[in-house]
């Protein structure tokens, strides 16, 4: 992406309450499934807006938590949402590659595919503590033979696979599965409502040709996840080192 074309694309995705699918129920399960409590370590990994460092803070009212996201205006919106709880809360502009610290949890919604799973698993091993465990969100194939819509979808993600696909790059990271949900339906839902909202905003408002481009591919986006929305798919895995 040429640096007009992040701008574009930061316009449109600018003050969305997350930047991917996802809602408070999905953390919770995964938050209970875990047995979390107490004065525990969190790192949210491209924590985006902070829609999910929100709700980890509020389920976790004794945990420190630290957040991280390489895209400044999401880092400010998330330092701005969690600003009363700046004493436990720590949001900054940082590569969730290498995170320094120890965790009890490291949680990461939609953007383990940016460092690829197996190379991403690998380098939090040593971030994380014993019992400690891995929350991620990555797409997956529902449907051995997926549609043409559902291929359409995921044109831009060639490394899609389905649930066993994923399981066994967890599993080459040197990690076990010990549970998964599907994020289909309403999680994607909060992600699109919200943007669909932003771009009749700005459609209004005679963007220039960048932003208008920008518009069209988001749109286009929309309209193929309506196209299949029951297909369209996140799994959300907990795992843990062997
Ligand atoms: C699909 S969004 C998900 C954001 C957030 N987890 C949510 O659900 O709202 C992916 C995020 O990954 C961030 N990102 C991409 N590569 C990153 C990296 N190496 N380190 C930290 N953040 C990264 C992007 O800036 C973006 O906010």
């Amino acid at each position: 992406m040429s640096p007009e074309e992040w701008a574009a694309f930061l316009e449109v995705h600018k003050g969305l309450p997350r930047q991917g699918p996802g809602l408070p129920d999905d953390v919770a399960w995964a938050v209970d499934a875990i047995g979390l409590s107490g004065a525990v370590d969190v790192f949210d990994a491209a924590c985006g807006p902070g829609a999910d460092t929100m709700t980890l803070a509020r389920l976790l009212p004794e945990a420190r938590i630290t957040a991280v996201d390489t895209t400044l205006s999401f880092v400010e919106q998330a330092q701005a949402q969690l600003a009363d709880d700046a004493d436990r809360v720590s949001v900054r502009c940082d590569d969730m590659a290498s995170p320094d610290g120890s965790y009890d949890l490291i949680w990461c919604a939609g953007a383990l595919y940016f460092l690829g799973v197996t190379e991403g698993l690998r380098g939090w091993r040593r971030a994380l503590r014993p019992g400690g465990h891995v929350v991620f969100s990555e797409p997956v194939l529902l449907d051995p033979a997926p549609s043409a819509e559902v291929i359409a979808f995921w044109s831009d993600y060639p490394h899609i696979t389905d649930l066993s696909g994923i399981e066994a790059r967890v599993t080459a990271a040197g990690f076990q599965t010990h549970a998964h949900r599907m994020i289909v339906g309403a999680p994607w839902e909060a992600y699109y409502k919200p943007m669909q909202a932003r771009i009749d905003l700005l459609r209004q408002s005679d963007p220039d040709p960048q932003v208008a481009r920008a518009l069209d591919e988001n749109q286009l986006e929309i309209d193929r996840w309506r196209a299949a929305r029951d297909q369209i798919a996140y799994a959300l895995l907990i795992v843990s080192p062997q």
